[in-house]
């Protein structure tokens, strides 16, 4: 079973196999996570990026990361949050799920996540939260070579929320 964390940090410095992108359809790099990744990463990752014809809302696909510690980046594309009523929960669900799938696709044992579709794209972090960890835990439960699953949140407020959807959803 694979070991979920939750640390608060930039996920740009994280030392795991495979860091996840919160991009855009288009995959040309973007604000946000997408920005910072592209600035620390180098032009390599965008360079392969425009080789993948973009990606679909709730899909994943991997590329280089360029000068990044992690050996991948796996760009997924959030839902717009649109008030809930548009599958936005499946959807994120399914960013989670692809992305563990193409993790171990690729190889990779361990991977950091953002929290998807909070930011720019305004999906309430509360109600993200146990979608984006349960959808991780299930995912990652079916493919046992991913053995490492790191949420890394932005602020020690995300972190705290973080901490308890996951208590909420595995009490003591
Ligand atoms: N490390 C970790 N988390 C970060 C970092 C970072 N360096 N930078 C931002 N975040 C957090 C934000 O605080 C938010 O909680 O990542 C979460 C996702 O925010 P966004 O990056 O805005 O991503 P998203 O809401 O999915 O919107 C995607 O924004 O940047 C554009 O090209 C991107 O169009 C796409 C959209």
């Amino acid at each position: 079973m694979a070991r979920l964390e939750l640390v608060a940090g930039d996920i740009t410095r994280e030392a795991v196999d495979a860091i996840v992108n919160a991009a855009n359809e288009s995959l040309l790099g973007g604000g946000g996570v997408d920005g910072a990744i592209h600035r620390a990463g180098g032009p390599e990752i965008l360079a392969e990026c425009r080789t993948l014809g973009g990606c679909a809302t709730g899909d994943a696909k991997a590329t280089t990361a360029g000068r990044l510690e992690a050996r991948w980046v796996i760009h997924t594309v959030g839902p717009v949050w649109v008030g809930g009523g548009a599958g936005e929960d499946d959807l994120l669900a399914s960013c989670h799920r692809r992305s563990i799938e193409v993790a171990a696709e690729v190889g990779a044992r361990s991977i950091a996540f953002p929290a998807i579709s909070t930011g720019v794209y305004g999906f309430p972090k509360e109600r993200a939260a146990p979608i984006a960890l349960g959808s991780a835990r299930e995912a990652a439960a079916d493919h046992p070579t991913v053995d490492l699953v790191r949420f890394v949140l932005f602020s020690d407020t995300d972190l705290r929320l973080w901490r308890g959807a996951l208590e909420r959803s595995d009490p003591p």
